[in-house]
């Protein structure tokens, strides 16, 4: 696949879905397809640091998440410390930073504590900035941000006239990133799922059934392919 250098997606979001499908369909505990899908996040990072992208913001776990088995989240948790404690030389060599977006404060001590070790570790690296949105939402994040300014009106004398779109962004989880040029989701299922619901508004969408274990390399050049097929418009002409 040739892609125009020019025009790579700095940011791309994705939405890595259908882990459960692909370990049902194969026979094995939905556990497992998470364990799959982690190695894919290994790949498709590596991958992106190669083509060029700049920031790759990862749907990892929902607020909503919680409400699945007890045995599932706790598994899903445990990978996530795994791949944190595991992976960070691999992140060092591959000149990833690693970032987090979230209710961080939500998660186990355990896995907050190998997240900020991680982050910490890998702050200086300039290849690949590697976003996972754990304890994620956007609506908490929009409420989160409502809050902390109306916290600076009360405390600092903050106006609400100056507050508008852009300095809206300084109250995000992660004000100093871009909103995502492409988003991808993978498992077909056409919803957004409460993900990056401020940043996604001018965002090219990418919808494919492939589920995410499954999700390789040549995939994620081919939606960058389509990405480069389109014409964004921003409500211009
Ligand atoms: C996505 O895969 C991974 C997480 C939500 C953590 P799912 O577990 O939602 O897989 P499906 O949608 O049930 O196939
Ligand atoms: C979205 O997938 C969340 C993550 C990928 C972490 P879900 O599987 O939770 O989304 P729904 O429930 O199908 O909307
Ligand atoms: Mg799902």
């Amino acid at each position: 696949m040739v892609l125009d250098k020019n025009n790579i997606p700095k940011h791309i979001a994705i939405i890595m879905d259908g882990n459960g499908r692909w370990a049902q369909k194969r026979g094995l505990s939905r556990a497992q397809g998470h364990r799959a899908g982690l190695n894919i996040v290994r790949e498709i990072t590596r991958a992106s640091r190669e083509i060029g992208v700049k920031i790759l913001t990862l749907y990892a776990f929902s607020t909503e998440n919680w409400k699945r088995p007890e045995r599932e989240v706790a598994a899903l948790m445990r990978l996530l410390e795994r791949l944190l404690r595991k992976e960070l030389p691999s992140f060092h060599k591959n000149r990833i930073r690693l970032r987090a977006i979230g209710r961080l404060d939500g998660l186990p001590p355990r896995v907050q504590e190998a997240l900020n070790d991680a982050i910490r570790a890998t702050e200086k690296n300039d290849g690949v900035t590697l976003n996972l949105a754990l304890n994620y939402g956007g609506r908490a994040e929009i409420v989160d941000g409502a809050k902390k300014f109306a916290l600076n009106v009360k405390e600092k004398g903050y106006v609400i006239d100056e507050l508008n779109e852009e300095s809206f962004g300084e109250y995000l989880y992660a004000a100093d990133l871009p909103d995502p040029d492409l988003l991808i989701r993978t498992g077909g299922e056409r919803r957004l799922s409460n993900f990056l619901l401020y940043q996604l508004s001018y965002t090219e969408i990418f919808i494919t059934s492939i589920y995410w274990p499954d999700f390789k390399k040549a995939n994620l050049l081919e939606a960058i392919a389509d990405y480069q097929q389109r014409n964004r418009k921003f409500g211009s002409i």
